[in-house]
């Protein structure tokens, strides 16, 4: 049976998708199903940001035909994992929860690299390029720790 990762931010256009993206880009499809999400409505249907876009373009990942949508209480029931990358992200995760199981299934991203930490992922959206290149490099040594706990 396939194991299914979600990750989840605040608009599903910047940090989400990329590690929606590099997440796939690590692992075997036929083992690892992924998505991702974002707890606002405030970009469905909308492709990621284009300047998430092209830092993920300058490490050979394609982002660019993800599409923006909301988080809701059902991907409790499709998913095994399930990553925020904030801590307002996480807390917006915990409202939505039915039962302990859905609880035990959210976890902080970081917390992967930086255990017991409660880190976030700086959100990149109003700040400068540099932001993503940071949310990418932080984002990939957690993504690689996932892959290895996943394998
Ligand atoms: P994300 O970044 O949560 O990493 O996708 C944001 C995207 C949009 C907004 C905030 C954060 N916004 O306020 O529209």
């Amino acid at each position: 049976m396939k194991t299914k990762v979600l990750m989840v931010c605040l608009g599903n256009i910047c940090r989400s998708p990329m590690a929606e993206g590099l997440l796939r880009s690590k692992v075997d499809p036929q083992k690892i199903e992924v998505d991702s999400a974002g707890t606002s409505d405030y970009h469905l249907g909308q492709n990621p940001d284009k300047r998430m876009i092209a830092t993920a373009k300058n490490h050979q990942i394609d982002i660019s035909s993800l599409s923006g949508r909301q988080f809701t209480s059902e991907d409790f029931d499709r998913f095994d994992h399930i990553f925020a990358m904030d801590q307002s992200n996480y807390e917006n995760i915990l409202k939505l929860i039915r039962s302990e199981k859905d609880k035990e299934k959210v976890e902080l991203i970081l917390n992967r690299l930086y255990p017991g930490e409660d880190m976030s992922v700086p959100d990149p959206y109003f700040g400068g390029d540099r932001g993503f290149e940071e949310v990418f490099q932080l984002l990939n040594k957690a993504i690689d720790i996932i892959v290895k706990d996943l394998s």
